[in-house]
């Protein structure tokens, strides 16, 4: 599974992908407002800190406007993956990104017929919404599971960019339906490598060095 980070915040970036697990970014018109930062620069600065894919939203909802939005975002560097929302005109405008060889993410997926449409338009990712359906007393996984089947039933090749994870049960959730992507809040993605066993674990077996008066080096 691949893990993205759901931020604008590029010293957040900067450190996960230091860790070399990070293999791409995902942002949205409200992440880059929280940068309080002008969107060409963000994504600029982001794409030249990670190889991997790093989504760029567009903002306009007619399909003309949108797709010169999306020509201009892909052309701030070769690993920008342009967003369009999952409307009429989102999936016209992904097919014809898709066309031009630039890859997009189909965002704020609700539905797995949303996810078959976005599929036959061509989409790299499609990016369903677990966590917002689960705060309305909806199963959010069951969209996963959902979309994961269809795709394999009929080989598509769009990956499965499992987006507004809340917890790493959510993770764990999806990583055993066979998602090919999680985006993460920074925090979230975080928490994936803590265990409180793992800190007192560690914790006793640096004190029990200490006794020995050793040093490795
Ligand atoms: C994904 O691409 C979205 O930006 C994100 O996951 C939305 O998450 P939220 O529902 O926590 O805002």
């Amino acid at each position: 599974m691949k893990f993205f980070v759901d931020t604008a915040d590029v010293s957040d970036i900067r450190a996960l992908a230091e860790t070399g697990l990070l293999d791409g970014v995902t942002t949205n018109p409200s992440l880059i407002a929280k940068s309080g930062r002008r969107l060409a620069d963000v994504i600029a600065e982001i794409c030249a800190i990670t190889p991997g894919p790093v989504s760029a939203e567009v903002t306009a909802t007619d399909r003309e406007t949108m797709l010169r939005e999306g020509q201009y975002l892909r052309s701030i560097a070769p690993n920008v993956a342009v967003k369009v929302p999952l409307t009429e005109a989102g999936l016209a405008v992904c097919r014809a990104l898709a066309a031009e060889g630039t890859k997009v993410n189909v965002t704020l997926c609700f539905s797995a017929t949303q996810a078959l449409l976005a599929a036959k338009a061509g989409a790299a990712f499609i990016s369903p919404f677990v966590g917002r359906l689960d705060d309305i007393s909806q199963d959010g996984m069951a969209l996963i599971a959902d979309t994961v089947q269809i795709y394999r039933n009929y080989g598509f090749p769009t990956e499965v960019l499992v987006a507004s994870v809340r917890h790493p049960m959510h993770v764990l959730a999806a990583a055993k339906l066979g998602a090919h992507i999680a985006t993460l809040p920074p925090a979230t993605l975080r928490a994936l490598f803590r265990h409180p066993l793992t800190d007192r674990g560690l914790e006793a077996f640096l004190a029990d060095w200490a006794k020995t008066g050793q040093s490795i080096l």
